[in-house]
């Protein structure tokens, strides 16, 4: 069985963008391969948080994460910082890693200049951190946006590297994973791109909200004043909402508001007032057991120390081989 890593920033709450663009993947997933998926709480520190939104944060995704369905009994979800291994192999690969090559690296010139006080040697190791977390587990597929290509490119270089460097086929290749083929689009409610939670308040609709605040969230999405001509093409906007409703709503709910758009029949209160309504039956499964998993600190223990447990035994077996070829013994 090949091996999935993927690692989840602690950045607080999931919106139905990563729920049915990475997520719903994730779940799928977990019954064909040997998957592990982690927080990357260490690679948070690069930013420095203070100690309780650490925290909080942490435990968010994690409640989150079981919440939208990742089962700790098929796949591995761990907390990278109860896994000291990956910062040992950190320090091996960095013996690797010219910094050249590092301060090449967009993400690293993106932060630094949204951050140009605090550029510390951690968030130039960045991507070797990441590295440490693919290769450790020897995965061989990553699932993972667009934005984390070059990342992995550097997990291949620094794997290769190492392979040549000591004359052993150990590290595979990584590279990204798309599990299912058409790609879900999860546009936000500003009328312009891709949902997010940077885009501005009302924008992305998360798992965790109430339906009030959906209901308040869609009747504020942007539209226009309507369409003038038959079976006209759909502004963005108005395409952004029917690309929502296929995802939530059933297809009968769909075929009925495109016909009245087409006939230039449709009235935008009643399109979002259903829109907003199959997205509360979407989420409120979710948002219930956001609410439990997060009242049960015996549960969330348990599964923090099992995955901690199965995802140290993996690492400890790399480490124990990665020790061998670079030449340590005990004297
Ligand atoms: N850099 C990734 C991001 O920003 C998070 C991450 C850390 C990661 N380690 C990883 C992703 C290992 C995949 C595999 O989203």
């Amino acid at each position: 069985m090949e091996t999935v890593v993927s690692g989840i920033r602690s950045t607080g709450k999931l919106h139905l963008g990563n729920y049915y663009g990475a997520i719903q993947n994730f779940v799928k997933m977990q019954h064909e391969y040997n998957c592990f998926f982690f927080i990357a709480d260490l690679h948070s520190l690069t930013t420095h948080p203070t100690p309780v939104d650490l925290h909080s944060n942490v435990k968010q995704v994690l409640v989150e994460y079981l919440a939208a369905g990742i089962d700790p009994e098929k796949a591995t979800i761990y907390i990278q910082s109860e896994v000291p291994e990956v910062t040992e192999l950190y320090l091996y690969l960095n013996m690797n890693a010219y910094v050249g090559e590092l301060e090449r690296s967009t993400s690293f010139k993106d932060k630094i200049r949204a951050n140009p006080e605090n550029v510390n040697a951690g968030l130039l190791t960045y991507p070797v951190l990441m590295a440490a977390d693919i290769l450790m587990h020897r995965a061989t597929k990553v699932p993972v946006g667009k934005d984390q290509e070059q990342h992995l490119e550097m997990a291949r270089t620094f794997g290769n590297r190492f392979n040549r460097l000591y004359k052993h086929d150990y590290f595979p290749e990584p590279y990204a994973f798309n599990f299912s083929e058409n790609l879900v689009k999860i546009p936000g409610l500003d009328g312009k791109g891709k949902m997010g939670k940077s885009e501005g308040e009302g924008n992305a609709v998360f798992l965790s909200d109430s339906p009030e605040t959906i209901r308040k969230k869609v009747m504020r999405a942007v539209t226009d004043s309507g369409p003038t001509e038959e079976n006209q093409l759909k502004p963005t906007e108005i395409q952004n909402l029917f690309d929502l409703m296929q995802v939530v709503s059933s297809e009968d709910t769909l075929t009925h508001f495109e016909e009245l758009y087409n006939k230039c029949q449709i009235r935008y209160g009643d399109f979002k007032k259903q829109l907003a309504e199959d997205m509360i039956v979407a989420t409120t499964p979710i948002r219930e057991r956001i609410e439990d998993i997060a009242k049960n600190e015996a549960y969330l223990r348990q599964v923090n120390r099992f995955g901690a447990v199965k995802a140290r035994e993996s690492a400890q077996k790399t480490l124990k081989e990665v020790r061998e070829i670079i030449g340590f013994k005990r004297i």
